[in-house]
Protein backbone atom coordinates (compact mmCIF):
# COMPACT_ATOMS: atom_id res chain seq x y z
CA UNK A 1 0.00 0.00 0.00
CA UNK A 2 1.09 3.52 -0.81
CA UNK A 3 0.30 6.12 0.78
CA UNK A 4 -0.67 9.64 -1.34
CA UNK A 5 -2.51 13.12 -0.38
CA UNK A 6 -4.30 14.10 -2.70
CA UNK A 7 -6.41 17.63 -2.60
CA UNK A 8 -6.03 17.27 0.92
CA UNK A 9 -6.98 13.98 2.07
CA UNK A 10 -4.43 11.20 2.63
CA UNK A 11 -5.81 8.08 0.20
CA UNK A 12 -3.87 4.50 0.57
CA UNK A 13 -3.57 2.76 -2.43
CA UNK A 14 -2.75 -0.47 -3.20
CA UNK A 15 -0.74 0.05 -6.73
CA UNK A 16 2.43 -1.25 -8.30
CA UNK A 17 5.28 0.98 -7.27
CA UNK A 18 5.72 1.85 -11.22
CA UNK A 19 2.23 2.67 -11.89
CA UNK A 20 2.00 5.85 -13.53
CA UNK A 21 0.53 8.79 -11.60
CA UNK A 22 -2.56 9.19 -13.99
CA UNK A 23 -3.48 5.75 -13.34
CA UNK A 24 -3.76 5.88 -9.80
CA UNK A 25 -5.38 9.26 -9.50
CA UNK A 26 -7.99 7.95 -12.07
CA UNK A 27 -8.61 4.48 -11.60
CA UNK A 28 -7.63 3.95 -7.86
CA UNK A 29 -9.21 7.14 -6.45
CA UNK A 30 -11.74 7.73 -9.52
CA UNK A 31 -10.16 11.44 -10.24
CA UNK A 32 -10.98 11.24 -13.67
CA UNK A 33 -10.96 14.90 -14.14
CA UNK A 34 -6.93 15.03 -15.33
CA UNK A 35 -6.90 13.56 -18.60
CA UNK A 36 -4.90 10.75 -20.85
CA UNK A 37 -3.20 12.39 -23.80
CA UNK A 38 0.25 11.44 -25.05
CA UNK A 39 1.05 9.17 -22.57
CA UNK A 40 4.75 10.59 -22.94
CA UNK A 41 4.76 13.83 -21.12
CA UNK A 42 4.23 16.05 -24.06
CA UNK A 43 1.14 16.74 -24.15
CA UNK A 44 -0.06 17.95 -20.43
CA UNK A 45 -3.68 17.05 -20.59
CA UNK A 46 -2.29 15.13 -17.25
CA UNK A 47 -0.87 17.92 -15.52
CA UNK A 48 -1.85 18.08 -11.68
CA UNK A 49 0.68 20.01 -9.43
CA UNK A 50 3.86 18.31 -6.77
CA UNK A 51 4.13 20.81 -4.03
CA UNK A 52 2.88 23.35 -6.35
CA UNK A 53 5.11 22.77 -9.55
CA UNK A 54 2.94 21.64 -12.94
CA UNK A 55 3.98 18.00 -13.27
CA UNK A 56 2.85 15.44 -16.14
CA UNK A 57 1.82 12.42 -14.21
CA UNK A 58 1.41 9.63 -17.07
CA UNK A 59 5.01 9.83 -16.87
CA UNK A 60 5.39 9.53 -12.65
CA UNK A 61 5.23 6.42 -10.93
CA UNK A 62 3.40 6.71 -8.30
CA UNK A 63 5.96 5.69 -5.54
CA UNK A 64 8.32 8.54 -6.75
CA UNK A 65 5.75 10.95 -4.96
CA UNK A 66 6.42 10.21 -1.90
CA UNK A 67 5.41 12.50 0.71
CA UNK A 68 4.46 15.43 -1.63
CA UNK A 69 1.39 16.92 -1.89
CA UNK A 70 -0.88 16.14 -5.65
CA UNK A 71 -3.21 18.73 -6.18
CA UNK A 72 -5.63 17.91 -9.08
CA UNK A 73 -8.15 19.87 -10.94
CA UNK A 74 -10.85 18.58 -8.46
CA UNK A 75 -9.06 20.05 -5.54
CA UNK A 76 -8.53 23.76 -6.88
CA UNK A 77 -12.47 24.44 -5.37
CA UNK A 78 -15.71 22.98 -4.38
CA UNK A 79 -17.31 24.97 -6.60
CA UNK A 80 -15.83 26.45 -9.67
CA UNK A 81 -14.77 29.67 -7.63
CA UNK A 82 -11.05 29.57 -8.42
CA UNK A 83 -9.74 32.78 -10.23
CA UNK A 84 -8.64 30.72 -13.31
CA UNK A 85 -11.68 28.47 -13.25
CA UNK A 86 -13.77 31.67 -13.60
CA UNK A 87 -11.77 33.49 -15.72
CA UNK A 88 -11.53 30.36 -18.41
CA UNK A 89 -15.52 30.14 -18.08
CA UNK A 90 -15.87 33.60 -18.38
CA UNK A 91 -13.47 34.00 -22.03
CA UNK A 92 -14.92 30.90 -23.16
CA UNK A 93 -12.03 28.94 -23.22
CA UNK A 94 -13.09 25.39 -23.99
CA UNK A 95 -13.68 24.06 -27.28
CA UNK A 96 -13.70 20.17 -27.23
CA UNK A 97 -12.39 20.07 -23.79
CA UNK A 98 -10.42 17.44 -23.59
CA UNK A 99 -6.66 19.43 -22.66
CA UNK A 100 -8.10 21.95 -20.38
CA UNK A 101 -7.86 20.65 -17.06
CA UNK A 102 -3.94 20.44 -17.52
CA UNK A 103 -3.89 24.12 -19.11
CA UNK A 104 -5.84 25.30 -15.90
CA UNK A 105 -3.36 23.35 -13.80
CA UNK A 106 -0.81 24.88 -15.65
CA UNK A 107 -2.17 28.20 -15.67
CA UNK A 108 -2.71 28.17 -11.46
CA UNK A 109 0.98 27.36 -11.43
CA UNK A 110 1.83 30.11 -13.27
CA UNK A 111 0.13 32.69 -11.48
CA UNK A 112 1.10 31.35 -8.24
CA UNK A 113 4.74 32.21 -9.05
CA UNK A 114 4.20 34.99 -11.59
CA UNK A 115 0.86 36.76 -10.36
CA UNK A 116 1.08 39.48 -12.92
CA UNK A 117 2.69 37.57 -16.38
CA UNK A 118 3.67 39.29 -19.51
CA UNK A 119 2.65 37.66 -22.79
CA UNK A 120 6.04 36.29 -22.83
CA UNK A 121 5.70 34.66 -19.50
CA UNK A 122 2.46 32.78 -20.51
CA UNK A 123 4.21 31.56 -23.96
CA UNK A 124 7.55 30.00 -22.21
CA UNK A 125 5.19 28.64 -19.32
CA UNK A 126 2.02 27.44 -21.11
CA UNK A 127 3.84 24.48 -23.14
CA UNK A 128 0.49 22.00 -23.44
CA UNK A 129 -0.78 20.69 -26.66
CA UNK A 130 -4.42 22.28 -27.84
CA UNK A 131 -5.65 20.22 -30.56
CA UNK A 132 -8.74 22.55 -31.17
CA UNK A 133 -6.06 26.30 -31.01
CA UNK A 134 -7.45 27.60 -27.82
CA UNK A 135 -4.47 29.16 -27.22
CA UNK A 136 -5.47 32.76 -27.51
CA UNK A 137 -8.12 32.67 -25.54
CA UNK A 138 -6.12 31.27 -22.42
CA UNK A 139 -3.93 34.02 -22.97
CA UNK A 140 -6.39 36.01 -22.50
CA UNK A 141 -8.20 34.07 -19.61
CA UNK A 142 -4.89 34.29 -17.79
CA UNK A 143 -4.66 37.63 -17.79
CA UNK A 144 -8.34 37.77 -16.88
CA UNK A 145 -7.49 36.17 -13.69
CA UNK A 146 -4.24 38.10 -12.93
CA UNK A 147 -6.47 41.49 -13.39
CA UNK A 148 -4.01 42.25 -16.42
CA UNK A 149 -6.58 42.09 -19.11
CA UNK A 150 -6.37 44.86 -21.76
S1 LIG B 1 -0.79 12.38 -21.22
FE1 LIG B 1 0.77 13.11 -19.95
S2 LIG B 1 1.77 14.62 -21.13
FE2 LIG B 1 0.34 13.73 -22.49
S1 LIG C 1 -10.05 22.35 -26.17
FE1 LIG C 1 -9.90 20.60 -27.47
S2 LIG C 1 -7.86 19.96 -27.24
FE2 LIG C 1 -7.92 21.82 -26.18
Amino acid sequence: MIDLKVNGTVHKVDAAPDTPLLWVLRDNLGLTGTKYGCGIAQCGACTVHIDGTPTRSCSVPVSAVGAGTIVTIEGLSPDKSHAVQKAWIAEQVPQCGFCQSGQIMAAVALLEKTPKPTDADIDAAMTNICRCGTYQRIRVAIHRAAGTKA
